[in-house]
């Protein structure tokens, strides 16, 4: 369900418009940004359900109530992750760290479903989950300049050459995510394939506002994803880079 799919090519938001937030940038792999109004136009309404579970394309006040979340108003840290699918993460992160509020996207309806279950059995009240692509929901949730951190945990890998353009890290989503976090803000990348590690830190690497680091402690500190649990009961080794927003 990629944010490509439901756009005519004359539709593609144009790489040199110079009005638009991703002006100069590659659109095959702008992977933050978009038209809400788009894909409302081209999909379908999802019919989700789920304490604290929004749905911001379809539902207006879905979409109202998400801005509000991530209103600069709120003195809370926004932190922001990509893909939650199982919440495993979100649950410990958000139990232990009752002061921040947590918005999570996910693209897969029954993972958001499963998910807003299990965030209600933990008794977790400060996170919200979005059915959305993130690229597409980031621009209108986030004002530019107000997110603390920025989570990207073992992002599809996507290995065929011709596939790489779907990758979430890229230079373009590098960019992206400079424009939306404070000076100060982290975006942090975790992952279980080398050579995404190695494409992911050049690609935070080539944004000049970044000072990027690749971390010696994997867990970067954070609970584990479902993702990263497996890997440690296999064995696997996992990487992780953070990038600081620096002025
Ligand atoms: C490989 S899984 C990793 C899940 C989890 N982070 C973990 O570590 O266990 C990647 C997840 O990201 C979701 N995803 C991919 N692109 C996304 C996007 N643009 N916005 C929101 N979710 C996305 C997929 O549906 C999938 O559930």
């Amino acid at each position: 369900m990629a944010y490509r799919d439901f756009l005519e090519p004359d539709q593609i938001p144009s790489k040199t418009d110079p009005s638009g937030r991703g002006a100069g940038r590659t659109v095959d792999t702008r992977l933050v940004g978009g038209d809400m109004a788009l894909r409302r136009a081209n999909g379908h309404p999802s019919n989700i359900s789920g304490e604290w579970l929004y749905d911001p394309i379809f539902k207006d006040e879905d979409l109202a109530e998400l801005k509000a979340w991530c209103s600069p108003d709120d003195p809370r840290p926004l932190v922001v992750e990509i893909g939650f699918q199982r919440a495993r993460f979100a649950r410990a992160f958000c139990l232990e760290n009752p002061g921040v509020r947590y918005m999570g996207f996910e693209v897969r309806k029954k993972f958001c479903e499963d998910a807003s279950e299990y965030l209600v059995a933990g008794g977790v009240d400060n996170a919200r989950l979005a059915l959305v692509d993130a690229r597409q929901a980031l621009p209108e949730l986030v004002p530019p300049g107000t997110l603390d951190t920025l989570l990207a945990f073992f992002p599809d890998p996507w290995w065929k050459k011709r596939h790489m353009k779907k990758r979430l890290v890229s230079r373009d989503f590098a960019a992206e995510s400079a424009d939306l976090l404070k000076i100060g803000g982290k975006l942090i990348v975790k992952t279980d394939v080398e050579g995404y590690a190695d494409w992911a830190e050049e690609e935070m690497r080539a944004e000049p506002r970044f000072e990027v680091t690749r971390l010696e402690d994997p867990a970067a500190g954070l609970p584990p994803t479902q993702r990263e649990r497996r890997c440690a009961i296999h064995g696997r080794p996992t990487w992780a880079m953070v990038a600081i927003r620096r002025t």
